[in-house]
């Protein structure tokens, strides 16, 4: 979480997309959740461009039909950032308390990021404290661009709601995946959300973020690919990635033109990981946890598995998360579950920053 917002207790998960907006209520009882609403809603395609909010107005008027549709009454929300207004770096630091990185976060800061301070807002997270006798320690430096972030506020506040706590996609991810299972101490995970615009990786080792990037090829590709060989709309490319008809198309078609944009896809993971390989000393991901709204493309999973040389997994958000079978259809719950996933791990940000 940036820490310049306060936390509020009870959370709605906001997860504002390219291609669809997000909402996730989770209620808290002792240990376990339960899913209180949960709606989601698809905007225009030129609503959000490279991260950019381009129509201010349709955006806040769809979330807060999502909110009314779904009747959720809080007003309090988590939500999050991503792509190129956010920048995610791992640093290391003297060794020092707390309070007094805050202090200096600006200063430290200053040689990590590209843009200049004033025009970002700055968070931190001590990823490993200095062992005795260490001069240094582990950060993880998050920096969002104001402009970017003040729009967002904006749109927020536009529909009626307040921005409790903000976040970047990357981050929520982590806490959809670590916030129920005790992540093994050896175990390097790669957390993959592919979505329309961005696809976000973030590598865990031993539960502990090692890598993140975010890259801008996401579904979209598949989406564009399709218009552009099979002359279809934008649509019908959707709906053919569904797996459904279009009229005059067949599935047949469709499948080599979203193969060859599977693999594309996999080339640009391929080259993350082989990063992270050959700047950190590690030379095996074990398993990589597939979410996002291209996670619910049929063949992806098993191509990545394939391409990738790994087991590749379907997250599931809601795995420990109950949820009533009078109010939810609890087959739809499990197949948008993958594209949940920001949504929920923001909505989970309610304990472990609300509460203490
Ligand atoms: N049932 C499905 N089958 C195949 N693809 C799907 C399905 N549902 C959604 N998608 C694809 O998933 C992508 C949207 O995923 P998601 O909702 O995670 O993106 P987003 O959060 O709106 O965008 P981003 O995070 O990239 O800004 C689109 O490319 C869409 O075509
Ligand atoms: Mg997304």
């Amino acid at each position: 979480m940036l820490s310049w917002m306060t936390p509020h207790k009870e959370l709605v998960g906001l997860d504002i997309g390219t291609s669809s907006i997000k909402a996730v209520h989770l209620q808290q009882s002792r240990s376990s959740y339960k899913v209180a609403e949960l709606g989601i809603v698809p905007i225009h395609p030129e609503t959000i461009v490279d991260g950019i909010i381009m129509d201010a107005t349709a955006l806040s008027a769809a979330i807060r039909q999502l909110f009314d549709k779904h009747g959720i009454t809080l007003k309090d929300v988590a939500f999050s950032v991503s792509g190129h207004s956010v920048i995610i770096k791992k640093i290391k630091v003297p060794a020092m308390k707390t309070a007094e990185l805050r202090e200096g976060i600006a200063w430290e800061a200053e040689r990590h990021i590209p843009y200049s301070i004033e025009d970002v807002n700055l968070d931190f997270q001590i990823l490993r404290e200095a062992g005795s006798g260490e001069p240094e320690m582990d950060v993880l430096l998050v920096a969002v661009k104001k402009d970017t972030l003040n729009d967002y506020l904006a749109v927020i506040s536009a529909a009626g709601l307040n921005a409790a706590v903000v976040d970047v996609d990357s981050f929520a991810i982590e806490n959809a995946f670590t916030m129920p299972a005790q992540p093994q101490a050896d175990e390097i995970v790669a957390l993959v959300n592919v979505g329309a615009a961005v696809t976000t990786i973030n590598i865990l080792y031993g539960g502990i973020s090692d890598f993140t990037r975010d890259s801008s090829l996401g579904g979209n590709r598949h989406t564009e690919s399709l218009q552009r060989s099979l002359g279809v709309s934008f649509e019908q490319a959707e709906t053919l990635k569904r797996g459904e008809l279009v009229d005059g198309h067949s599935i047949v078609e469709a499948e080599p033109v979203i193969e060859a944009a599977n693999s594309e896809l996999a080339g640009e993971i391929r080259r993350s990981f082989d990063f992270y390989y050959s700047t950190s000393q590690r030379d095996t991901i074990h398993r990589m946890v597939l979410s996002g709204g291209c996670a619910l493309l049929s063949g992806l999973a098993p191509y990545l598995s394939n391409a990738l040389e790994l087991p590749v997994e379907i997250a599931n958000p809601f795995q420990h998360i109950s949820a009533d079978p009078k109010k939810f259809d609890v087959q739809y719950l499990a197949r948008i579950a993958p594209q949940m996933t920001v949504a929920a791990g923001l909505a989970l940000r309610e304990t472990d920053d609300g509460a203490g």
